[in-house]
């Protein structure tokens, strides 16, 4: 069995998502203006790419695709193919020719070169060294790196503690840094700021990508 406090599954998250991929959008709904905030933030540029690791059903693709328009490219990594069979139809339900989804886990799929990363919602990528060592390793160097999340907040909440918990817990497969998901990163990144979001429960991050990162 997996504990809450130990590495990533990826077998446990893959069979979450196979039971949350219809019911997925209805359930993000809620948190729609901050992917359009962390979106913003990127400054997305035409024929720029933009990776999103974890990209689930693809909400964030028509948003991107537009921004770095049809000389530009969006790609995904999935690890769930119920998730990515739901991304693969908003691409053709919205025409979108400069998406793509590559599926797998993002430490076993070639990363491709990126210019721009959105981190949205992705605990466990978050969590495993070895995909975010991969990511990082394809960012040309001064890419721009947005990140939102679900976090716990100060021990001042603790009574708030076990509710986060319990709602955290369909989507990540470890509470392991939760405290502050995004240390992994920091060692790639230049100018990291963060701030806290939804009462304390979010948080959103931005940084760029150090130079001489890639061999
Ligand atoms: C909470 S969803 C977020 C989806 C999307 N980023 C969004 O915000 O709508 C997390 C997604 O990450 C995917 N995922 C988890 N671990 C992964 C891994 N190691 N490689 C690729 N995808 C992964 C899950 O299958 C799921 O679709």
């Amino acid at each position: 069995m997996n504990s809450v406090f130990g590495p990533p599954s990826l077998a446990l998250s893959m069979q979450r998502y196979r039971r949350h991929a219809s019911g997925y959008d209805a359930s993000a709904r809620r948190g729609e203006r901050w992917r359009t905030a962390a979106i913003e933030t990127l400054a997305l540029r035409a024929g720029e790419t933009v990776l999103e690791p974890g990209c689930g059903t693809g909400l964030s693709f028509p948003c991107m695709a537009d921004a770095v328009g049809p000389a530009g490219r969006v790609i995904g990594i999935e690890s769930s193919t119920e998730m990515a069979a739901q991304a693969y139809r908003r691409i053709s339900a919205h025409g979108l020719t400069n998406v793509s989804v590559i599926e797998g886990a993002v430490h076993q799929v070639p990363v491709p070169p990126w210019d721009a990363l959105l981190l949205h919602y992705v605990h466990d990528i978050l969590r495993d060294p070895r995909s975010v060592a991969a990511i990082m390793a394809m960012g040309r160097p001064g890419a721009r790196v947005a990140v939102i999340g679900m976090r716990l907040p100060s021990p001042w909440a603790l009574p708030l503690w076990p509710w986060i918990l319990m709602r955290a817990w369909p989507y990540m497969t470890t509470f392991e840094g939760l405290r502050e998901p995004w240390s992994h990163l920091l060692p790639y990144l230049d100018g990291w700021t963060c701030r806290t979001i939804k009462y304390g429960t979010g948080y959103f991050g931005f940084g760029r990508l150090k130079q001489g990162l890639r061999p």
